[in-house]
């Protein structure tokens, strides 16, 4: 299959590019920047990603360019580019401000193949430190903002372009249209990854792969592990068992409602209603690590019990997604996230691991459930943590809280799949995630008819993200919120007020604990 290569140079966006690039059906991959395939006959064409160091600073990352140059189209993304100018002997220097935000093309050669079909002053993205004063020998300007003479320019004779701007950013208009003439005009992809492809191609692998052996799936509710149950079943009908463990901090009504979705894709689904064993062993606990450990611990103890009742299993199925897996590098160059391992799974056993959608980015995933059809509920279902609203209750935690929380959090839930936006879209399809959060360790007084109170708040978050490293609070309509907000207080008993977080990842995370 025609890949692109990404390769990885720090930048924040990296994973965006990534995404562009799917998004024109052309399968990529992004790899740290010393890590290019060099043997891969599939691949096509490579892109050099941005980075937050400067060219000049003793510990940036380097390549050879020899090795990949001449023999693949080359595009350099703003460090990528100024990389390229400084090792082939161009001039770049610290810019006399750094150069941030949108700026428009003045200028830009309209018949190069990088920019077929440009508008005129087209809006692109600028951040950076560093600009490209002087071009390598046989290197030409192929277009300019108003600061940055050198935006775009292109080696003669050869297909080796850099940008000074983001053209994978959203602020970058027509960035999308540069990566598709790159991709598709350049390279020559043939636009061949698709969902429909993916699931083809991905259902005969997995009956080549798995024959006639068993594999167990431990379903959460979530997109990912549905998704990945479900190509399965394609693939190996029922040699496919599932297992769905209930450790009473779910969502509300979230168990027997999962369950009927899953029985009515025809899914052989074991339910484990283990809420008992998880509420005995949490109680009186209201640290958070600690809980997240019981939990963790119990979660693989009910869940082994289970899977060793199949004994023929032969295999471990997850719903591990790409963003689970690139290895994304941090400013010393230092993996920060790599693949993450799978804690506790049934040793004795001597399971093998599969990992049908280890590559694919998260809208992807909603794709393939869509082309498997799947309903719309499932895949559109809000990111939810393993421990559930155990780390959305400060304090310890009893039957009786997680009662409250559920009870809010629904109102909350249901009014934001109910509400339309003015452009039309569902509020709930606009948010990465959303959620109620019990403050149990704090009270305060309010006044209920003639009766004073003295009760519970509840805060709700909403967070508008790509990928849950980063976040942004969302921006709810005010009118939501208040209808939101008189609801819980009105029929949630023990919850007297309702606040909201305005807080972004970084500093704060998404989850309270
Ligand atoms: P934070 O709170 O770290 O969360 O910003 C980032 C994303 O991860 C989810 N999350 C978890 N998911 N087990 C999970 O399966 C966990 O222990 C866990 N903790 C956080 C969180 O909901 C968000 O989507």
């Amino acid at each position: 299959m025609q890949k692109i290569i990404i390769l990885d140079f720090g930048s924040q966006t990296t994973q965006l590019i990534g995404r562009r690039v799917r998004e024109l059906d052309t399968f990529c991959e992004i790899l740290p920047y010393n890590k290019f395939p060099q043997d891969d006959p599939d691949v096509i064409g490579v892109i050099l990603s941005g980075s937050p160091f400067s060219v000049y600073d003793p510990e940036a990352f380097k390549i050879d360019l020899a090795q990949i140059r001449g023999r693949y189209p080359i595009l350099g993304i703003c460090y990528g580019a100024q990389f390229m100018s400084h090792t082939l002997g161009g001039r770049v220097e610290p810019a006399p401000s750094r150069e941030y935000g949108r700026q428009h093309l003045v200028s830009f050669e309209a018949e190069n193949p990088l920019f077929k079909g440009f508008d005129k002053g087209s809006q692109v993205w600028m951040s950076h430190g560093d600009t490209i004063t002087a071009l390598p020998a046989g290197f030409r300007t192929i277009a300019s903002t108003e600061s940055v003479s050198n935006a775009a320019f292109q080696a003669e004779g050869d297909k080796l372009w850099g940008v000074q701007f983001h053209p994978e950013v959203f602020h970058s208009v027509q960035g999308s249209l540069l990566l598709k003439n790159f991709v598709v005009d350049v390279c020559g992809s043939r636009q061949s990854w698709s969902a429909a492809s993916f699931v083809d191609t991905t259902v005969a692998e997995l009956k080549e792969q798995l024959g006639n052996d068993r594999v167990i799936l431990g379903l959460s509710g979530g997109v990912d592990s549905s998704v990945a149950a479900v190509l399965l079943n394609r693939a190996i009908g029922d040699r496919l068992t599932c297992i769905f463990v209930d450790h009473g901090m779910l969502r509300k009504n979230e168990f027997k409602q999962v369950m009927e979705d899953y029985q009515g894709l025809g899914l052989h689904v074991i339910g484990v209603d283990a809420s008992g064993k998880f509420f005995a062993d949490l109680a009186g606990v209201s640290d958070p690590e600690q809980k997240r450990k019981i939990i963790g611990r119990d979660f693989v103890e009910v869940f082994n019990a289970e899977a060793h009742k199949i004994t023929d299993a032969k295999w471990l199925a997850q719903g591990t997604i790409y963003p689970d897996r690139i290895e994304s590098l941090n400013i010393t160059g230092k993996v920060i996230k790599s693949h993450h391992n799978v804690g506790g799974l049934p040793k004795e056993m001597h399971l093998q691991l599969c990992e049908p959608l280890k590559w694919l980015f998260k809208d992807e995933v909603r794709r393939v459930g869509r082309q498997l059809g799947m309903p719309e509920r499932l895949i559109t279902r809000h990111p939810f943590p393993g421990p559930g609203l155990a780390v959305r209750i400060l304090g310890d935690i009893t039957p009786e809280k997680v009662r409250i929380l559920q009870d809010a959090d629904d109102i909350y839930i249901r009014a934001m799949r109910e509400y339309v936006c003015e452009d039309g879209e569902i509020l709930y399809n606009k948010i990465w995630q959303a959620g109620a959060i019990l403050l149990s360790t704090v009270r305060s007084v309010g006044v209920m008819g003639d009766e004073r109170t003295y009760e519970h708040p509840v805060a709700l978050r909403a967070v508008t993200s790509t990928d849950a490293m980063t976040a942004d609070w969302a921006h709810l309509p005010y009118d939501f919120m208040a209808r939101v907000s008189t609801d819980i207080i009105n029929h949630v008993r023990g919850v007297n007020r309702v606040c909201y977080d305005i807080s972004s990842k970084p500093p704060a995370t998404i989850e309270w604990e």
